[in-house]
């Protein structure tokens, strides 16, 4: 069975082609990413309109592209699977649209994928791929939670952030830094040469005892350490300031993976989205569960951010265990915002 998935929920155009085996793990046979950050870098963040035009711009070449570089015709498409939320309405309903269309045009299901489902399970792909059940750290630009996974499906939150995810703290602290949109990456390169030590800043909830995150006072108190520096600060002093945020980000969410890890007694960790790429959260997890035997898992670099292969791949996951709600005819097509 061949299942085409669409990802068009932010700011990148995702389209991905997988083979789900009658046995065994699913197989990525060819994938093809646009992503418009550059587009959005002038204004400082994602602007929706333009992204859902670009979309519409990439959507089509991307999926010649696979098919082409997958040696498949549309023909043998058994599934179309798109991502139906959250994300920016304009922008899903590009996915949603073409995804529709072409399964009705092919006589074919589809079958819509939460976008965090998709990011959750793009371990999958990698060649060293997790076993169930597994606690989660998804930390996107939008999301932090963690989870409890016990099989596809079934996901228990066992906390969250109650203000700003993970992303956002380093998103807006890079633009308090004058760095460009998504910070993430750019925070995290200033911070290499930074003495984390030099700035102290807030780890809001760091002793709550439960496996919850706030995020937004450590945005403020960048605010504050920005305008303490006054107009010109040197670079020095900003690559300081990024590696201290960097390490209040990264304390926090170590911190609350091993509570979730202990309360729960898994011995396997997941992490995925965004902010997954970042490596000193990368080394200071991997540290952390090595002392306690516990595995870690991560999605390739590559596709810790949004993609069509995590798409693709948890409607494949979908489809194997026969839980897949798929959709044809004038149902076919619903999405969240
Ligand atoms: O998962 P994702 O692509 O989009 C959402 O679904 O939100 O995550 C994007 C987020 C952005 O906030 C970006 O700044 C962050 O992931 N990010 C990073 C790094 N790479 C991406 N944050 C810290 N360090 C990184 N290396
Ligand atoms: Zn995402």
């Amino acid at each position: 069975m061949l299942v085409l998935g669409f990802e068009s929920s932010c700011d990148e155009t995702g389209v991905a082609l997988v083979r789900v085996p009658e046995q065994g793990a699913p197989q990525l046979l060819a994938q093809a990413l646009h992503s418009q950050i550059s587009m959005h870098q002038a204004y400082g963040g994602v602007v929706p309109e333009l992204a859902s035009r670009d979309h519409i711009r990439r959507v089509l070449p991307l999926a010649r592209e696979v098919l082409a570089n997958s040696n498949t015709a549309l023909a043998e498409i058994d599934v179309v699977a798109y991502t139906q939320g959250p994300g920016l309405a304009g922008a899903l309903l590009v996915g949603a649209g073409v995804a529709v269309a072409l399964a009705a045009a092919l006589e074919k299901p589809t079958l819509g994928i939460h976008h965090l489902e998709g990011h959750l399970l793009s371990p999958f792909l990698s060649a060293d791929a997790p076993e169930f059940p597994f606690v989660a750290l998804l930390v996107s630009g939008g999301h932090t939670q963690l989870m409890r996974v016990t099989e596809v499906g079934q996901y228990e939150i066992l906390g969250e952030t109650i203000d700003d995810a993970a992303g956002e703290a380093f998103d807006k602290s890079a633009k308090l830094l004058g760095l460009p949109y998504p910070g993430g990456p750019h925070l995290a390169r200033l911070a290499e040469g930074g003495d984390a030590a030099a700035f102290e800043l807030p780890r809001p909830l760091l002793h709550s005892g439960k496996p919850d995150f706030s995020f937004a006072g450590l945005k403020t108190a960048v605010l504050t350490q920005v305008k303490r520096l006054g107009e010109a600060p040197t670079e020095q002093q900003k690559a300081d300031l990024a590696a201290a945020t960097q390490a209040a980000i990264v304390e926090v969410l170590v911190k609350k993976s091993l509570l979730a890890l202990k309360t729960t007694g898994l011995k396997r960790l997941v992490v995925a989205g965004g902010v997954g790429a970042n490596r000193l959260l990368r080394e200071q997890l991997n540290a952390a569960c090595a002392r306690r035997g516990v595995r870690v898992h991560y999605p390739e670099l590559s596709l810790c951010t949004d993609n069509g292969a995590m798409i693709a791949m948890a409607a494949a996951m979908r489809l194997q265990r026969g839980m897949a709600v798929l959709q044809t005819g004038p149902d076919a097509g619903g999405f969240e915002v």
